[in-house]
């Protein structure tokens, strides 16, 4: 199966999600998707309702808490949204820049993850960032200097270079599922396809906009 994650980061407020949700659901009356599974990450607060109105998708969480509960005034734990959600981005760079998330945070996020059933999708920027087993993961190739820094797509990475780094995953494991992330837009979508040995494609501006995400998701149903 071929994930087409959305990462909606610190972005929407309730009725913008029902806004978003409303027109996805519809145009899901235009055409269904058969080989892709659009995953859809909004921020906490929105999973549970989420997971109850979208149509043909899944649902992920951005982070997980560390901690399982007690006393961490504002964290979120994995128990807590399991109900709600399959998936789970851990490591984002983002987390890494603004909160000081390190490999070993990365490596415990994935076991709690694990741990509740829930599946982590593991940003990294390099081979290096890989100190977990690629088998129980879904893992992204997504460099930093390729995401989107403010409205409009960015300097997505060279489609090359794609294939090499996931071509690098696949010889270290085989069955390793990697996606790419960084700038993916309508208009570049069939560069990062095309490639033939992906297994996904993480999307954030572009995912803010539910015909642009939907567009995005008709294009990998029918080019892979
Ligand atoms: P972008 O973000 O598509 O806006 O570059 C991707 C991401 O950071 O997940």
């Amino acid at each position: 199966m071929f994930l087409v994650v959305a990462n909606w980061k610190l972005n929407k407020s309730l009725n913008e999600v029902k806004a978003w949700v409303s027109e996805y659901n519809n145009l899901l009356n235009s055409y269904k998707f058969k080989k892709i599974t659009p995953v859809i990450c909004p921020a906490f607060p929105y999973l549970y309702y989420l997971k109850e109105v979208i149509k043909g998708a899944k649902t992920g969480a951005q982070d997980i808490s560390l901690f399982e509960k007690g006393q961490y005034t504002g964290e979120v734990s994995a128990v807590q949204i399991k109900d709600y959600c399959d998936y789970v981005i851990i490591g984002h760079s983002e987390r890494k820049k603004y909160f000081g998330e390190s490999r070993e945070t990365v490596r415990a996020k994935i076991k709690i993850c694990l741990k509740e059933g829930l599946i982590p999708i593991v940003c990294i920027e390099n081979l290096e960032d890989i100190n977990f087993s690629l088998k129980e993961v879904l893992v992204v190739y997504e460099p930093s200097t390729a995401i989107s820094k403010g409205l409009g797509i960015g300097n997505p990475e060279d489609p090359n270079i794609v294939r090499g780094i996931s071509h690098s995953i696949k010889t270290i494991e085989p069955n390793a599922k990697v996606l790419y992330g960084g700038s993916v837009s309508e208009e570049n979508i069939e560069s990062f396809v095309k490639q033939g040995n992906m297994n996904g494609i993480l999307v954030g501006n572009e995912s803010l906009n539910a015909k642009s995400f939907f567009s995005i998701c008709k294009k990998c149903d029918i080019l892979i």
